[in-house]
């Protein structure tokens, strides 16, 4: 047995989870007339509202004694101090060091990197000034193309969809992810080499879908604009490994930097935002940062018991791994926020799909769930049926937006009402005997309304968070992103994983490595399986020695 799964606080929930097994969250609520005050807070512009959570006081003393003997705050403030908790890379994580400019003075932890980030963060600024005033060459701006994959794409484009209309107007945003063909030639179709600006972001700047995606681009746009040197002062690079955005010819003033101890799914806040700042401006960037400093402080300062992130992350844990949920659906009822499932997925499932302790240690406990989601309503027309009546339990986050983005009650009345009637559902459900009596009273012969009945019936206590927004604004996102930032964070500490690591993406690209060279004909190195094989010939057969089109 593992130390977490020994702790008493660990034995104990297990012993209350059993007794839990026959608890009825709205049994709870009717028990307790207080219960929604008590289970909901708002703190950093977010309000949380977790009163349907399958929880009971004595649930949530035992999850606060599992955080306090697994030392969460230590390793917060050990993260926040700079030290190197991402024992595998040797590295720091200090994401949230790129948001204390926004945060005022005194917060940095050493003051060499706070020069660091203000420095570079004004670099941005100008250059995303002079751009937006001026455009490139004189000509102004309308087409941004961001390349790059993984954290080097989701949170921009998840902040400039949301915020799309604080943009100027006239001004696209492309984001160019995947190398396949049609993705690329989709983009240029649609982009103005004459006035278009790219920005390749990698971390590395050894990602084979970002540099080959890159290298088309750059060819396309050498030959619109009639020599490399005009489509090279048409790209900038954004990355923590200059030297090799240098060796493809990107001039010091035309890189963006940043550094090792950001994660590439934490990155957003960093250089790797430029298509935000270019979007946003430099003021709308800085809103972002502050709403997530603002986050980071409540995160650092706040009581356990009453500390967001860190409640999100015990409920998961009790979801995770006493209620055997293996899934959260994050299920957004504002189109703004539409990226915000594949941002989290990354966020969350890079960070603690881990099978080993800190040690090395294989874990005998369930670490990070499967995180999915769409836009709240659209999956109430597609996916929310397993969710009512399949036959596992899918925790939800339902993510509301209070204003009237546009000022259309009428359709904000129809989205809340239906994000609110969902959580009530999924937690109240409808037995078999109230089913059966509403089918006859709605006029169906006793006979059929026994049959329909278990077809029509809900289990219902599904547990659900309910968060609210007063509106998207750089500020709110900012303070939304942090907040699922430490959520993860608190995760990783009790289940005593490295959430900062990502080893397990490396095989399939070393093995990808191989089989591109297979495919444009290098003899195969080590003999494959025979289904890999089989694939091989036939993806070889199908690409042949096609030329490719003029670009
Ligand atoms: O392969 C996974 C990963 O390394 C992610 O962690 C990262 O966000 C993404 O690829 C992109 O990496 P880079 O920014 O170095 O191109």
């Amino acid at each position: 047995m593992s130390t977490l799964t020994r702790s008493a606080p660990w034995q104990r929930l297990q012993q209350h989870s059993r007794e839990m097994q026959a608890a009825r969250v709205a049994e709870l609520f009717q028990r307790d007339p207080a219960r929604a005050a008590t289970y909901s807070l708002e703190r950093a512009g977010i309000f949380l509202d977790y009163s349907k959570q399958l929880v009971t006081a004595e649930t949530l003393e035992l999850l606060l004694q599992l955080a306090a003997e697994r030392g969460v705050e230590a390793r917060r403030d050990a993260m926040f101090a700079g030290r190197a908790i991402n024992s595998t890379e040797g590295r720091a994580v200090l994401h949230t060091a790129l948001r204390r400019p926004a945060a005022g003075a005194g917060g940095a932890a050493n003051d060499d990197l706070a020069a660091d980030v203000e420095r570079e963060l004004a670099r941005m600024g100008q250059f995303a000034s002079a751009v937006r005033a001026a455009g490139v060459d004189g000509r102004p701006l309308r087409d941004i193309v961001n390349i790059g994959i993984g954290g080097s794409d989701l949170g921009p484009r998840l902040v400039c969809e949301a915020l799309e209309e604080l943009a100027p107007d006239g001004l696209r945003l492309h984001f160019l992810s995947n190398p396949d063909s049609s993705a690329v030639l989709r983009v240029l179709k649609r982009i103005d080499p004459a006035h278009t600006l790219v920005v390749v972001s990698s971390k590395t700047f050894t990602t084979q879908e970002t540099l080959a995606n890159y290298a088309t681009v750059q060819q396309w746009l050498a030959r619109a604009l009639g020599s490399e040197a005009a489509a090279q002062a048409r790209c900038v690079a954004v990355t923590a490994n200059p030297p090799a955005a240098a060796a493809l010819g990107f001039a010091p003033k035309r890189t963006f930097r940043f550094w090792d101890w950001v994660g590439g799914r934490y990155s957003l806040w960093s250089a790797i935002g430029l298509p935000i700042m270019l979007a946003l401006g430099e003021t709308g960037f800085r809103q972002l940062l502050a709403g997530a400093a603002a986050m980071d402080a409540h995160f650092r300062n706040e009581p356990l018991a009453t500390n967001l992130p860190v409640l999100l992350a015990l409920l998961g844990i009790w979801n995770r791994n006493f209620l055997d949920a293996g899934t959260q659906l994050i299920a957004p009822y504002d189109a703004r926020l539409a990226r915000l499932p594949a941002y989290i997925q990354q966020l969350d499932m890079e960070s603690n799909g881990k099978r080993v302790d800190l040690s090395g240690e294989p874990v005998d406990y369930g670490t990070g769930p499967v995180v999915w989601g769409d836009l709240g309503i659209n999956g109430q027309h597609a996916f929310f049926q397993l969710v009512h009546q399949g036959t596992q339990r899918v925790p939800v986050d339902f993510i509301g937006v209070l204003d009237a983005a546009g000022g259309l009650p009428e359709h904000q009345r129809i989205v809340h009402s239906n994000m609110l009637a969902q959580a009530e559902a999924l937690m109240t459900g409808r037995d078999w005997d109230a089913t059966r009596r509403e089918l006859i009273a709605s006029g169906l012969e006793p006979e059929a309304a026994e049959r329909l009945a278990p077809h029509r019936a809900f289990p219902g206590n599904v547990p659900s968070n309910t968060l609210l927004l007063d509106a998207v604004t750089p500020h709110t996102l900012g303070a939304l992103i942090a907040l699922y930032e430490h959520k993860v964070f608190v995760q990783g500490a009790v289940w005593g994983i490295n959430s900062y690591d990502q080893w397990g993406v490396e095989l399939g690209k070393e093995l990808g490595k191989r089989i591109y060279g297979e495919l444009a004909g290098a003899p195969q190195q080590r003999a494959h399986d025979a289904s890999t094989t089989a694939l091989i010939e036939r993806v070889k057969t199908a690409l042949g020695n096609k030329p490719g089109v003029q670009l």
